[in-house]
């Protein structure tokens, strides 16, 4: 955001870390989240990626103060806010559905909060947190007279303007078509680091949480399956799950064989596959190794290098064309179909339905896993309970502007 520099200068040094400690919350015959732990350093931005239903509202509504955990602390900025209420806690949220007041402008809309607490220049506050958004020009619309973007631009600068240490993210941008939704993740990265707040992000997009976050946990049935930087998880990914719900993988599973003092060998189908000690959480017994489909290389003919892992000949189930790129699907006999992401720059042949090829990588590109793929764990439904949630909040917040 070009020209927001001088009037949000207050909403900086407001992060404060967030540290969750074994944190556990049980239902009656269901454990939602399951010890739990992690670090928010201030002033970072951290995603909490997983499929729907593991865990990713509760683990907020337990940050926020709407729910109790069962078991672990939780502490912001140093201070222990376990047994705090909800309004007591420096956090806002921001829900997946924007949930503005209909008959309120946009001015009215964002300064509210700071009205009911009867903050003196709530105006003030209010236009800068829009200029922060760039909807300053639209304070006197209603909100029925923005665009999707818009409102949840409003819905942000709502929760800005208030200065929260910690600003939770529950889905935020899940309501937005796809081309608004990769500007606004973008919008939102630049307004996060201009603004200095910790933000805690929550989504089931592995794109959205790559691009935007510093540091990403995957969560998968209420754990935390890994936690790093994006380009680490992508490039090493420790579970089977991390490795195929960022991105896709190829995964090989046996037993390993032959071992130096830096690589080990597991064979699979009569094929030595090689992987890094360096780049392996397990070094002996039945492994899985991973390749990503970028890092595999098509073949016409058998590729003489004798330091690249060759597997074939298959045969190409599907080749689709894609502009920048080509995705095939290989038939290699003994393995599952392996998939080659083939930039159209690059070396590899290309093929068509049907043709016979080798596929080759090298094996500093292998990853092996601390544990083994079970059944398909690629596809996730997309996240639409926190709809409600923003919609209860705001009548809660309606009942009691009606009373003052
Ligand atoms: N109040 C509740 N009572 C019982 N089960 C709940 C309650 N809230 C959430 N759950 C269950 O906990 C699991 C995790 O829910 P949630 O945190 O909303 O997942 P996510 O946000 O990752 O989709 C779900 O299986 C959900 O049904
Ligand atoms: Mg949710």
């Amino acid at each position: 955001m070009a020209e927001a520099s001088a009037p949000v200068r207050g909403f900086a040094d407001a992060g404060a870390d967030l540290s969750l400690v074994n944190v556990s919350k049980r239902f009656p015959g269901f454990t939602a989240v399951d010890d739990l732990s992690l670090e928010i350093p201030a002033g970072s931005f951290f995603a909490l990626l997983g499929p729907s239903g593991c865990g990713k509202t509760t683990t907020l509504r337990l940050v926020a103060g709407l729910e109790e955990p069962t078991a672990g602390s939780i502490l912001i900025g140093g201070k222990d806010v376990t047994l705090a209420k909800s309004h007591q806690r420096p956090v806002n949220t921001v829900f997946q559905s924007y949930a503005l007041f209909p008959h309120m402008s946009i001015m009215e809309n964002v300064a509210f909060g700071l009205r009911r607490r009867r903050i003196d220049n709530a105006d003030t506050l209010a236009r800068e947190a829009l200029d922060l958004v760039e909807l300053a020009h639209l304070a006197h619309r209603k909100p029925s007279q923005l665009s999707g973007g818009q409102q949840q631009r409003v819905a942000l600068a709502r929760a800005v303007v208030n200065r929260p240490a910690l600003l939770l993210l529950d889905e935020p941008l899940g309501a937005l078509d796809l081309k608004l939704r990769r500007q606004m993740q973008l919008e939102l990265k630049e307004i996060q680091s201009e603004v200095g707040l910790t933000f805690l992000h929550v989504t089931h997009d592995q794109e959205e949480a790559m691009t935007m976050a510093d540091t990403v946990a995957v969560m998968n049935q209420g754990r935390i399956e890994q936690m790093g930087a994006p380009v680490e998880l992508y490039e090493l990914p420790k579970t089977a799950f991390v490795a195929t719900f960022l991105g896709q993988s190829n995964l090989f599973t046996g037993k390993v064989g032959n071992s130096t003092s830096d690589t080990m060998t597991i064979s699979a189908a009569g094929v030595g596959i090689t992987v890094p000690l360096s780049r392996a959480h397990v070094h002996r017994g039945t492994v899985t190794v991973g390749i990503r489909p970028e890092k595999v290389a098509l073949h016409r003919h058998k590729p003489a290098d004798g330091n690249r892992t060759v597997l074939g000949p298959g045969r190409v189930l599907d080749a689709s064309f894609s502009g920048v790129s080509t995705q095939y699907l290989v038939a290699v006999p003994g393995y599952a179909d392996v998939t080659v992401f083939s930039q159209n720059t690059s070396e590899s042949d290309s093929a068509r339905n049907g043709d016979e090829v080798y596929v080759s990588w090298s094996p500093d590109h292998a990853f092996g896993l601390s544990d083994h793929p079970v059944g398909d764990s690629g596809k996730f439904a997309a996240d639409t309970d926190t709809g409600s949630l923003a919609v209860a909040e705001r009548e809660r917040l309606e009942a009691e502007l009606e009373e003052s």
